[in-house]
């Protein structure tokens, strides 16, 4: 019998390259998704859809017929800056439905549960880098709180026998990603560079991350599906880049001599974030295979791309609307 994984928030930026991926492999997949913030690749063809919140009664019920093997939890309602706005808002809407999802999934007798939680986030700012899953997490943010509890919760189910896997991604950039979001600052950059303007750095620019690209983010999924490991993971690259370097890079991708503009730094953003992805390696096997410039220089070839496909379009209508 061939497997079969649930994909919650399979729509998504990362979820759609994993969901490709699991297909690729025969994997049967069932994506769950509210369409609240889809990245616009479309399904493939064998992937089943079941649009809904990943914590109500219609989730439950596809969970409970489609009977996976393992269930993935990507969905989730934006990054720091939004859960810093409204904590209240982001508990009732992110970790209720999680939580709500990871009960429907023991219910229909999932053996997994993998989830997404934030390596960037969750480890606050830690004296030494790069942080090992060993680090006791100490989150500065709404958005760490929120992914710790998480985490907290899905020990629970550990309890009752099921794999439980949580991975502590860096920041994940590539093709896909919005880029006219408030997080993200590769495809934001990409955004702006592709229309002429400049991208926009919050604060001095000093402030490091650990940049890993999706399709490598998308194979540590996968692998935390196919291996044994349970627990947290890191998935990141153990390299700190600053974010001056990662726009830097886009500008030279793209060939135009445009500067960045600062901005003030936002508040809850930690001050540097690495990971050490030794036991994603000793474990899954899976290291990260792309180079921060190749992954650079695909983000920004794929939003040239984009924008140059839409502008006949755009032309068109401007045309129509005359
Ligand atoms: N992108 C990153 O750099 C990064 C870093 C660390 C962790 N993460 C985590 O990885 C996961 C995926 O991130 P992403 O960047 O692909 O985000 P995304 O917003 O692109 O994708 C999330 C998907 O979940 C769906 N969704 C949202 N709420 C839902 C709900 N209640 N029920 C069903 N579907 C819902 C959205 O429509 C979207 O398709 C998230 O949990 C995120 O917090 C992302």
């Amino acid at each position: 019998m061939s497997l079969r994984v649930a994909v919650v928030g399979g729509a998504g930026f990362i979820g759609s390259h994993l969901v490709e991926m699991l297909v690729g492999e025969g994997i049967g997949v069932l994506v769950i998704d509210d369409l609240s913030h889809p990245c616009g690749a479309p399904l493939p063809a064998s992937a089943e859809m079941v649009e809904a919140d990943g914590g109500s009664s219609e989730a439950a019920a596809a969970l409970a017929r489609f009977r996976p093997h393992t269930l993935v939890h990507l969905a989730a309602k934006g990054g720091v800056n939004r859960a810093l706005r409204d904590p209240g808002d982001h508990i009732r809407r992110v970790l209720a439905s999680s939580v709500a999802c990871f009960d429907a999934a023991a219910a229909a007798a999932c053996e997994a549960i993998v989830i997404a939680s934030s390596g960037g986030a969750i480890y606050g700012d830690p004296e030494r880098l790069p942080a090992s899953e060993n680090l006791a997490p100490a989150p500065r943010s709404a958005y760490g709180a929120e992914k710790l509890c998480e985490e907290t919760y899905l020990r629970t189910y550990a309890l009752r026998g099921i794999r439980t896997v949580a991975l502590r991604y860096g920041n994940v950039y590539g093709p896909r990603q919005d880029g006219t979001g408030e997080a993200g600052v590769v495809a934001i950059s990409s955004t702006r560079l592709v229309q002429g303007l400049a991208p926009v750095i919050y604060g001095d620019g000093s402030q490091t991350r650990d940049f890993v690209y999706v399709v490598d983010v998308a194979r540590a999924s996968q692998a935390a599906v196919t291996t044994t490991i349970s627990g947290p993971v890191n998935v990141g690259t153990g390299r700190e880049t600053s974010v001056s370097e990662v726009v830097g890079g886009l500008v030279r991708a793209c060939g135009a001599g445009i500067s960045p503009e600062h901005r003030p730094a936002r508040p809850g953003e930690v001050a540097r974030a690495c990971l050490d992805a030794g036991r994603a390696l000793r474990e899954m096997g899976w290291k990260p295979q792309t180079s921060l410039d190749q992954g650079l220089a695909e983000t920004y070839r794929y939003f040239a791309d984009r924008a140059a496909a839409a502008q006949p379009a755009a032309d068109g209508a401007r045309i129509t609307g005359r």
